[in-house]
């Protein structure tokens, strides 16, 4: 149809289109608003981070940097369990809330329920005056364009472009970040429509072919260390909605605690490679997994290909970037590998069975 402008589905179309929709987030950007978050954020007595699904992905990776980078008391949970909370919620603290569309009823009940017990939101959303931005205090927009898909993309990598921007300058409020650093954080975020663009001409051929593999398989694990899990967990997400394939992530370092016992000959594990601080661990949890049989896949940038390069089954190389841009880089490929394993699978990645774009019932 003319709204996919010459691509199979939307899917692919907006996994295309993120070049663009991460260069016009970062042009919407008022950074002088973002410093008055940052601060705000930095000031608060408790963070609190809660989104769902893949939205949640990318409060995790907030959550990572405000408690790694900022050293800040920082705490994602999904939405729907928002009651756990309710007796922890003050006044001087701050809720960030996380939907694309807005709509999404357990984050709404969320941010009612600390916006009651004093707390400030702040909401991040691709769509203007939604709800939940409507009742909160503060609100951030990713300037993505409609997303049709129902497995959440563009929204995502530009939610991410956004809440590293945000973290960055808390970081820079509460002193975890000097002002060098966190320049060097922005000017690669900046870089990041380039990068993105680079990395869907240069993985997509590679990502086909293991698409090709994964697609006659049932289970597959998905592995990492650091910030890369979040990632990890996302890709996850992707593979399960739209390829139908049990995909599950977890720390690399819990294998040995019970889920390797599930690995046999070519079971695939998929690890997305972002920390040097991990690269050893990583290496071994590779190497335990080879030891099994495993067919592994290793996304990583291209300086750990000389380390790590070799230990893989295969190997999906993307530019080099600091951990806080790969996040956004290293998603290219897992939505490229989900996409085309639903296709070769023969299924419409557009309309997922049992999913709607928006969940409006708890
Ligand atoms: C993503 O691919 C899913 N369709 C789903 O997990 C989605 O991210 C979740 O329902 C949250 O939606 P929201 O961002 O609009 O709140």
């Amino acid at each position: 149809s003319a709204g996919k402008e010459g691509y199979p589905h939307f899917m692919l179309k907006e996994i295309h289109e993120q070049p663009r929709a991460l260069r016009e987030t970062w042009a919407g950007l008022d950074m002088d608003y973002v410093s008055k978050l940052g601060k705000a954020i930095a000031e608060a007595r408790r963070v609190f981070i809660t989104a769902s699904g893949t939205s949640y992905h990318a409060g995790l990776i907030l959550d990572y940097l405000l408690v790694s980078l900022a050293g800040l008391d920082a705490h994602a949970f999904n939405s729907s369990e928002y009651r756990k909370y309710i007796k922890l919620v003050k006044e001087g603290d701050i809720l960030i809330a996380i939907s694309q569309s807005g709509e999404t009823i357990d984050t709404l009940m969320a941010t009612r329920v600390f916006r009651e017990r004093g707390a400030k939101v702040l909401a991040v959303s691709n769509v203007v005056d939604s709800t939940i931005p409507r009742e909160s205090d503060y609100q951030l927009y990713t300037n993505a364009g409609p997303e049709i898909g129902v497995a959440a993309t563009k929204t995502f990598t530009t939610q991410l472009m956004i809440l590293t921007a945000l973290a960055a300058n808390a970081a820079l409020h509460s002193g975890g970040m000097g002002k060098e650093a966190y320049s060097l954080v922005l000017n690669e975020l900046e870089q990041a429509p380039d990068l993105v663009n680079t990395t869907i001409i240069n993985v997509e051929a590679r990502v086909r072919h293991i698409a090709g593999k994964l697609a006659v398989k049932t289970n597959a694990y998905y592995l990492s260390r650091g910030i890369g899990l979040p990632i990890a967990m996302e890709g996850a997400l992707k593979m399960k909605e739209v390829a139908y394939v049990h995909a599950e992530a977890y720390p690399a370092g819990e294998s040995k605690h019970g889920p390797i016992a599930l690995v046999n000959q070519e079971f695939p594990v998929v690890f997305t490679v972002t920390d040097d601080d991990y690269l050893d661990p990583l290496e071994g949890n590779v190497m335990e997994m080879t030891a099994r049989g495993a067919y592994t896949i290793g996304i990583l940038p291209s300086r750990h290909y000389a380390k790590l390069g070799k230990v893989f089954t295969e190997v999906i190389q993307t530019p080099d970037a600091s951990p806080y841009l790969l996040t956004i880089i290293q998603s290219i490929p897992l939505q490229l590998l989900a996409y085309h394993t639903a296709v070769l699978r023969g299924y419409d990645p557009d309309k997922p069975r049992n999913l709607a774009k928006t969940v409006t019932v708890e």
